[in-house]
């Protein structure tokens, strides 16, 4: 007999639901007596008891679904520890839940933040298992994060469309590709679409370099230029900011977002014609790609592994194209972000992609 609780938290992707089938098939396939609880919005569902004993068929038939059946909700960890709007204390709360369960693990699905909850809940005695789920790419200690290839296919789509109207008209266009704290996603769309001037926030950029880039190509009888600029692209003088000073600095922008203020420093310095196209939550939705089923599927089926071994207090990651247990205080906390110097970024100034720094 086992008693499994599961859960999707944070901002969704679209193999969320490739994830919990493979998790829950690996377990079906092995064990007897299984019961799962499902629960509704992430921690949310945890929290407030918010759940539903499912079954094996309720996985079934899901691997293409986009999205999650179970739904999910951002539950920022620094909040964790501070009681809600009633004075309930939410850690407590689903403590509570999973031992009134009898629960033996509780599988969360989720990125970062999702992640650094998981492990307080390790630390209070829970047994749980986390699966790296994020379009982002950036949780520490495995290859990959499910999601991830998925946003890319629509990502590079997405440039690729911008592409033949951007040739057609002689434009500057801008893509604003998500990722906020780091530039995987932007980066990799970006060589992948022919990007000929990629901004991340790992590498804060200088304006006129970006110009020099967009002349450049002029120079060459280049009618068109494609900049990738990752959502959270930061300029070198902005960089020098505090968080707060640059929080502050945002709110009273005239700009939507960061292409848009680029958008405009390059109209108004280089006096061309500039669009931009910004893909938004598109990059998280449909059908998981084939690369996030199968990843899914290895890391779902490792989880149930471990999970019939008893063995707990881990994340499912990938690590040189083979899944492993690797213990949640080890990774919970820290980011996996784009090492400027890193090869992928060399080969791509090889071959003239710009960064906005040189
Ligand atoms: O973390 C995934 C992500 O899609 C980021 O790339 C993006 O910055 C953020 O979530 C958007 O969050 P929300 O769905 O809350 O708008």
């Amino acid at each position: 007999m086992k008693r499994i609780g599961i859960l999707t938290s944070g901002g969704d992707c679209q193999a969320l639901n490739a994830a919990m089938r493979g998790v829950v098939k690996g377990l079906s396939h092995n064990v007897d007596d299984l019961e799962i609880y499902g629960f509704y919005d992430g921690y949310k569902g945890l929290i407030y008891g918010n759940y539903r004993l499912l079954t094996s068929a309720d996985f079934s038939g899901i691997l293409t679904k986009g999205g999650t059946i179970l739904g999910t909700s951002r539950q920022p960890f620094k909040l964790m520890r501070v009681p809600d709007e009633n004075g309930l204390d939410k850690v407590e709360a689903m403590k509570h839940t999973y031992h009134k369960l009898n629960l033996d693990c509780l599988v969360i699905l989720g990125g970062n933040g999702t992640q650094k909850t998981a492990n307080l809940l390790r630390e209070e005695g829970l047994h749980v298992i986390h699966l790296p789920k994020t379009i982002d790419n950036d949780i520490w200690g495995t290859d990959i994060t499910f999601g991830f290839q998925s946003a890319l296919n629509i990502a590079t789509d997405t440039i690729d469309y911008i592409h033949t109207t951007a040739a057609s008209h002689n434009r500057v266009f801008i893509v604003e590709i998500m990722g906020h704290k780091v530039g995987w996603l932007p980066l990799h769309a970006g060589i992948a679409g022919g990007a000929d001037i990629i901004l991340i926030p790992e590498i804060p950029y200088n304006i006129n370099k970006v110009i020099d880039a967009i002349d450049k190509r002029t120079k060459q009888g280049k009618g068109f230029t494609i900049l990738a600029v990752a959502e959270g692209a930061i300029s070198k003088q902005d960089a020098k900011l505090s968080k707060k000073e640059l929080k502050a600095k945002m709110k009273k922008s005239k700009y939507p977002s960061v292409s848009y203020e680029v958008a405009a420093l390059v109209e108004e310095k280089s006096g061309r014609e500039v669009r931009v196209t910004v893909p938004g939550h598109m990059q998280r939705g449909g059908s998981p790609c084939a690369f996030d089923r199968v990843l899914c599927t290895q890391l779902g089926a490792a989880a149930a592994q471990a999970i019939l071994e008893k063995d707990y207090g881990y994340m499912i990651g990938m690590v040189n194209g083979r899944t492993e247990r690797i213990p949640l205080n080890e990774v919970a906390g820290k980011l996996k972000t784009v090492d400027p110097n890193c090869q992928l970024i060399q080969e791509a100034k090889q071959i003239g992609i710009c960064f906005g720094d040189e």
